[in-house]
């Protein structure tokens, strides 16, 4: 049975970071809940995380039960039942138009938690500034929904009773690019957030920041400069930055054949149903092959401890390589219906044989919060790798999982 695998030493080893670099410029760093939100580990992330941002009531009563701290929310759009419940408990709620604050401004100005400081309401602005390479991902892109651009500050008075900005505009970037961004949203937008009424600024998620390389000073400068100059708050809100190499999917080889000129492996997971991101973005994911190491398989000690994310004492991770860099190569292929359900092609100095186990690196974020069980393909159980090397499985899945869910 396939397997999503999460070690909580590299989960804390990101943390720390996260936590350091938000205590040294006096930045409010949240985990963002739709990269990811198991119950089973967000407990672990209480002492470094400010709390969450979420992408509506779902995610904010999740993170409120299972993290705890400050809950910050935004969406595209809120229905009415939604909304009234998220003034109960939301420390921020952000709203993506004017006519969405315009329909609720009366209800959350009126109610007591905004009167006694508890609940702020903000706007979330377009900064209308590309930087990212993925269009799926740019909120910049022309005739974008998400958030107001400032052709539309006509009338200052639809954005009374507003206390904050928010603007999510990266996706695996670097603080050089948030910084860009933020002096374009500046020029337009500065003066407003300099209003006395204005409490925070939300600068979004994006922000690759415990990828090795990332410019930490930066951004710690960016944020201490916009809290002298503006008197605001500042929220980061990362998803990725959190989890990334922290955990990976354990899959089992099921078949192999030969048919119109490639070499198929069939495993028992599908980047269409557990792994989506693969086929979307679309990427190419480091694999590695699993093996009971022998002695001729020493591990290699000089090796990046992070490749793969997680790694099992007594086994020999060999990295699939392009095609016919390797001696034996293989275009590894999902076990459902999909002609495009791939993940790609690799090669191995090793023949695979049908049981060995491949290893697809770096799927904690944007995996197992955006699965299916499309095709009925059993879904991965998910277990933690804890400090003292137990796995522990948090969650096993079934047919009843399968067929509950289809009504
Ligand atoms: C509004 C908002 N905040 C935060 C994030 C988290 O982004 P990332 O996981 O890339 O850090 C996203 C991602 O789409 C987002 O849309």
């Amino acid at each position: 049975m396939a397997q999503f695998l999460i070690s909580t030493l590299a989960l804390q080893r990101n943390a720390r970071l996260l936590r350091e670099l938000a205590d040294s410029c006096g930045a409010r760093m949240l985990v963002a809940l739709k990269a990811f939100g198991s119950p089973s580990v967000l407990p672990l992330l209480r002492p470094y995380a400010a709390g969450c941002c979420a992408s509506g009531l779902c995610e904010a009563r999740l993170g409120a039960r299972h993290l705890g701290g400050h809950v910050a929310v935004y969406s595209p759009a809120y229905r009415e039942e939604e909304l009234a419940e998220l003034l109960n408990f939301a420390h921020h709620i952000d709203f993506n138009s004017l006519p969405q604050w315009q329909r609720y401004r009366e209800q959350v100005l009126a109610h007591p938690r905004t009167r006694s400081g508890a609940l702020r309401a903000g706007l979330r602005v377009n900064p209308c500034y590309s930087t990212g390479h993925t269009p799926l991902y740019d909120p910049c892109i022309p005739g974008s929904r998400l958030g107001v651009p400032a052709e539309q500050l006509r009338d200052p008075a639809l954005l009374d009773g507003l206390s904050g900005l928010h603007l999510h505009t990266l996706c695996e970037q670097g603080a050089e690019d948030l910084i860009a961004t933020f002096r374009a949203f500046e020029q337009d937008w500065g003066a407003l957030l300099a209003a006395p009424s204005m409490r925070y600024l939300n600068l979004g998620g994006g922000h690759w920041i415990t990828k090795p390389g990332y410019n930490l000073r930066a951004l710690a400068e960016l944020v201490r400069d916009i809290r002298q100059r503006y008197r605001v708050e500042v929220y980061l809100e990362p998803g990725e930055a959190w989890f990334i190499h922290t955990g990976v999917l354990r899959a089992r080889v099921l078949d192999i054949f030969e048919s119109l000129g490639y070499r198929h492996a069939i495993v028992d997971t599908s980047a269409a149903a557990h792994m989506p991101d693969v086929l979307e973005m679309p990427y190419r994911p480091e694999l590695y092959l699993a093996r009971p190491a022998e002695r001729t398989h020493a591990q290699d000690a000089s090796a990046a401890p992070t490749y793969p994310a997680v790694q099992l004492p007594g086994i020999h991770y060999e990295q699939g390589a392009e095609v016919g860099q390797k001696a034996h190569s293989y275009r590894i292929g999902a076990v459902t219906c999909l002609a495009g359900d791939v993940m790609g092609d690799y090669s191995f100095n090793t023949e695979l044989r049908v049981g060995d186990e491949l290893v697809f690196d770096d799927m904690t974020h944007y995996t197992l919060v955006k699965t299916t069980h499309f095709n009925g393909v059993p879904h991965p159980d998910i277990a933690l790798l804890q400090a003292d090397g137990c796995i522990n499985t948090t969650r096993c899945f079934g047919y009843e999982d399968f067929e509950s869910r289809l009504g």
